[in-house]
């Protein structure tokens, strides 16, 4: 699924290079569900940006699905991340003048622009009861706690059934219990539709759920020793 090689990751800062990744390789296989944990500023969202081509490597190879993100423009890129992958934001990003099913609606009418109203209306609600939300369709996002808008965001992220979803420390505005049950939401439906994960977390004991666990120190990322 994701097949990165020696990847070098530097931004100029203050006329200055940045080394924030150094020589990353990941290789990961479709359905696996991969854990990125490591200390704040390793560069774990650096990376999730690179797989999700919002930034672009300084050297090395990044293939996503069997595409070479290094040979795509932008506008392929953005075709690409809209067949490809659902994220999942630590804050949520959602649209707040949007109700919960138009939220979730607009990312699936943007993903497969052929479907009708109706269907986008169907399967966004479907999407929504997925994660436990069924009578929460019509809520805006200030009228739902923060667990149900992170739930919001995970239906968003998997309404168009992408291979791959993204999702950088979504737990990180919950308290552990509900972080805890959206994690659980997470993992269930990727492994009920065989989709690939890969997640940053900081919580060890989340982490210890995925099939591998990775680590990232100040811009190299390790495997962690097998957890099952
Ligand atoms: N656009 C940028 N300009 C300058 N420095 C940046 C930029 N983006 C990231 N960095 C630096 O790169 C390093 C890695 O950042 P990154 O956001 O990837 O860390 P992280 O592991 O996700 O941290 P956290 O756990 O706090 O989210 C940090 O030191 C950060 O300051
Ligand atoms: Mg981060």
């Amino acid at each position: 699924m994701i097949d990165v090689r020696a990847v070098n990751y530097t931004l100029q800062v203050a006329g200055r290079p940045l080394h924030i990744l150094k020589n990353v390789s990941l290789q990961t296989k479709p359905s696996e569900v991969v854990a990125i944990v490591g200390p704040s500023g390793s560069g774990k969202t650096s990376l999730l940006m690179l797989l999700a081509g919002l930034e672009r490597v300084t050297s090395g190879s990044l293939a996503v699905n069997g595409a070479d993100l290094t040979a795509l423009g932008e506008d392929d890129l953005a075709r690409f991340r809209r067949h490809t992958m659902g994220i999942v934001f630590q804050s949520f990003h959602l649209i707040p003048s949007l109700s919960a099913i138009d939220n979730v609606g607009l990312a699936l009418e943007i993903a497969a622009p052929e479907l009708s109203q109706s269907q986008v209306r169907e399967q966004a609600s479907a999407a929504l009861a997925a994660v436990g939300l069924a009578e929460r369709l019509e809520h805006r996002p200030t009228a739902l706690s923060g667990g149900e808008q992170q739930r919001v965001g995970l239906a968003r992220a998997m309404v168009a059934n992408p291979p791959l979803l993204l999702a950088d420390e979504p737990t990180g505005n919950l308290d552990q219990k509900t972080g805890a049950m959206v994690i659980e939401l997470m993992f269930n439906l990727a492994r009920e539709r065989g989709t690939a994960v890969v997640l940053i977390t900081h919580d060890a004991a989340l982490a210890a759920r995925a099939d591998r666990v990775l680590t990232m120190t100040q811009g190299e990322l390790v495997e962690a020793a097998v957890t099952h």
